[in-house]
């Protein structure tokens, strides 16, 4: 067999080629289990290249894509680029500098809050190369200890109003009674603030029972969490007059005033012109 110094050449070129093109292939990875986060935790979202190459010269995308807009955090010619950053995220994001000549692009998130629920893509451009990795993550606030205030008599009954604040994600605001029976109320209402906690309130109207104790319940079934408070409502607080027996009863006096009133007039007419027919 003959080996010419040409062939070797070329054998040489593929071989080189071959072996610049696999250099810049590579695999990105991650957890395939759910990230679960405590709100107000620092956490770490995992991500990393197969082979460990370097990724300093690479740009490193991370997305929320629960926004269509803007980035959470991006790396590119050595550099953060702050450009797009969704605002939520501004102050709260970093790669670890000192990992990423060794394939490791995990994303540090600081102080977690409800927006960042979400699925994340760590997203790896080469220059000739690209791949990424989608990480779920779930954030658990547990909110505070339902406030129960006494707004006075409603309808007939005595108006209730439960509050609760600081949860994830939303959870589910429930009237009962002292033995669990599940109380009609008023609409729920709910409100997300900018950090996307939830708020949950609502009205209830009891009647008087055996007992007076009303609960109120906030639960969540997914993070697999209530709270709740019981109130006991004093009987007399039923007893006192209703707004609206008041108002009868103040509507029948000034009645009763004024017929009163007319007649006496009456009788003074009736009295003037009997007296002016005497004259
Ligand atoms: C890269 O991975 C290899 C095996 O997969 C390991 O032996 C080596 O320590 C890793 N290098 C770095 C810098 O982590
Ligand atoms: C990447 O770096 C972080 C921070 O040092 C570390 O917690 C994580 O285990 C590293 N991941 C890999 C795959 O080396």
């Amino acid at each position: 067999m003959e080996t010419g110094p040409d062939s070797l050449f070329v054998t040489l070129l593929l071989l080189l080629h071959s072996s610049h093109s696999e250099s810049e292939k590579f695999e990105v990875l991650g957890p395939t289990d759910v990230i679960a986060a405590v709100a107000g935790d620092d956490i770490i979202l995992p991500c990393y290249l197969k082979p460990n190459i370097s990724a300093e010269d690479m740009t490193v995308d991370w997305l929320n894509l629960d926004f269509l807009d803007g980035r959470v955090y991006r790396y590119q010619n050595h550099r953060i680029i702050r450009d797009d950053q969704i605002p939520s995220y501004i102050g709260r994001t970093s790669l670890f500098k000192e990992e990423l000549w060794r394939g490791n692009t995990s994303l540090k998130l600081t102080r977690v809050q409800g927006t960042d629920e979400g699925r994340y893509k760590c997203f790896i451009k080469a220059k000739s190369w690209y791949d990424d990795f989608t990480i779920q993550v779930l954030i658990k606030a547990v909110g505070s200890k339902p406030v129960v205030s006494i707004e006075g008599h409603r309808e007939g009954g005595m108006g209730l109003l439960c509050e609760s604040e600081g949860w994830h994600p939303q959870p589910e605001l429930l009237w009962l009674d002292s033995e669990g029976v599940h109380l009609s109320a008023g609409p729920p209402e709910t409100h997300r603030d900018f950090k996307g906690f939830y708020t949950v309130k609502q009205h209830v109207i009891v009647q008087e029972t055996d007992t007076n104790r009303f609960t109120c319940r906030v639960q969540q079934s997914r993070i697999n969490e209530k709270i709740e408070t019981e109130v006991h409502l004093p009987s007399e607080l039923f007893d006192y007059a209703t707004p609206l027996r008041m108002a009868f009863i103040v509507l029948c006096c000034l009645g009763g005033v004024t017929v009163i009133g007319l007649s006496l007039a009456i009788c003074c007419i009736h009295n003037k012109k009997g007296n002016g027919e005497m004259i």
